[in-house]
């Protein structure tokens, strides 16, 4: 039995939101403290085999956190020591916003799955740049910039340029986020004309490497019109997936109808099916994201043509081992299969 075996009933009464914020004050306690080290020693699987290489970064093992987790930059290290290989931080917008009115995050442990309506809550670009300006982080740090919420569509441009002049210095990658589902009308943005012009705003102010990150319900069209335009930009990979607003008729609970995303592993198929029709269309790196809570999840992830793959709801659940037993998993895996190492296994089943 795990520390978190015991730790996870007694977090799981208090609201989703409250026990995220104590997780994340434990983690920023150990940040910069020798038990960070102590950390990174009990949970980094270190094995070249994991390395990957992907949009000019060097992870050396395919597990990072998802955006979402550290919104406002202030545990990255602390993540990395969970023996993550990246983290992706924010969504930050231009403006500070304390996002929608509580409760706005709801787990649905029947399912393995939450639910989020937290409407991009974070301490804005300028807070978060100064953050970042003054974090070294041990792994690749990406920046997921999103759209703050008084900012009409047809002025998205410059909000996003904003914000990304002010971390551009502390990003490793930066992350077109247009498929967050809480904030009004920001999943328009994914249409042809306006991602467009969006990513090519970014692009000229020398946003690189640049991804954009997508949505699980985007149709199969919608879906080919937004990679035309990462191949006509010749952008350097696509996020598959963000959160969802579709119910699968097999949820359970009381909270099954809240607004919002759903994510874990009610959506885990619907992402992995996105990441391969992904990756069958565009030569560009894929990051899998969506339900993923064990080496098996990563691995089909991978297979289906992921680089690299991400995960936030797995961590609530499964606890802080995750990384370390989705690494060391995956590499039995690799031998299982005969692979030499991840790179070789990436779209495998393509
Ligand atoms: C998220 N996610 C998210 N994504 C994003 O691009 N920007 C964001 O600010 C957030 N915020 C956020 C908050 C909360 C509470 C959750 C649960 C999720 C989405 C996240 O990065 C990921 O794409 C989905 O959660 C699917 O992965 P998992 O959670 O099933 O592993």
């Amino acid at each position: 039995m795990s520390l978190y075996d015991l730790a996870k009933p007694l977090l799981f009464q208090a609201d989703a939101e409250t026990a995220h914020r104590s997780v994340h004050e434990l983690l920023a306690a150990t940040q910069d403290t020798p038990l960070e080290q102590l950390l990174a020693d009990h949970y980094t699987v270190v094995d070249s085999r994991l390395r990957v290489d992907a949009f000019g970064q060097t992870f050396h093992n395919p597990v990072g956190v998802a955006a979402g987790f550290d919104k406002n930059a202030e545990i990255p290290n602390a993540l990395a020591a969970l023996g993550f290989g990246h983290v992706e931080i924010g969504g930050v917008t231009a403006e500070p916003q304390a996002g929608n009115p509580r409760p706005r995050m709801f787990r649905l442990p029947d399912d393995q799955a939450l639910i989020n309506r937290m409407g991009f809550n974070n301490d804005g670009a300028d807070v978060i740049g100064d953050r970042l300006a003054e974090t070294d982080c041990t792994v690749p740090l990406g920046v997921n910039i999103g759209k703050s919420k008084s900012t009409p569509n047809d002025e998205a441009e410059e909000d996003y340029l904003y914000t990304f002049e002010r971390v551009r210095e502390g990003g490793d990658y930066f992350v077109v986020n247009v498929s967050s589902p809480n904030t009004p009308g920001l999943r328009e943005l994914q249409q042809r004309d306006r991602l467009e012009s969006i990513l090519g705003t970014l692009q000229d102010a020398g946003a690189d490497p640049l991804l954009v990150k997508l949505s699980p319900n985007l149709t199969n069209a919608a879906t080919e019109e937004a990679l035309d335009v990462v191949d006509s930009l010749d952008l350097d990979g696509v996020i598959a997936t963000n959160t969802s607003t579709d119910r699968p008729a097999s949820l359970h609970g009381d909270h099954a109808d809240e607004e919002g995303g759903l994510s874990g592993d009610s959506i885990e198929g619907e992402a992995t099916s996105m990441v391969r029709f992904v990756a069958q269309r565009t030569d560009k790196p894929v990051v899998g994201v969506g339900g993923i809570s064990d080496a098996e999840g990563a691995y089909e992830k991978i297979r289906n043509g992921a680089s690299v793959v991400q995960l936030y709801t797995g961590l609530v659940y499964e606890g802080p081992s995750l990384a370390r037993d989705i690494n060391r998993g995956l590499l039995e895996l690799l031998e299982r299969d005969g692979f030499d190492s991840i790179e070789d296994a990436v779209g495998a089943d393509l």
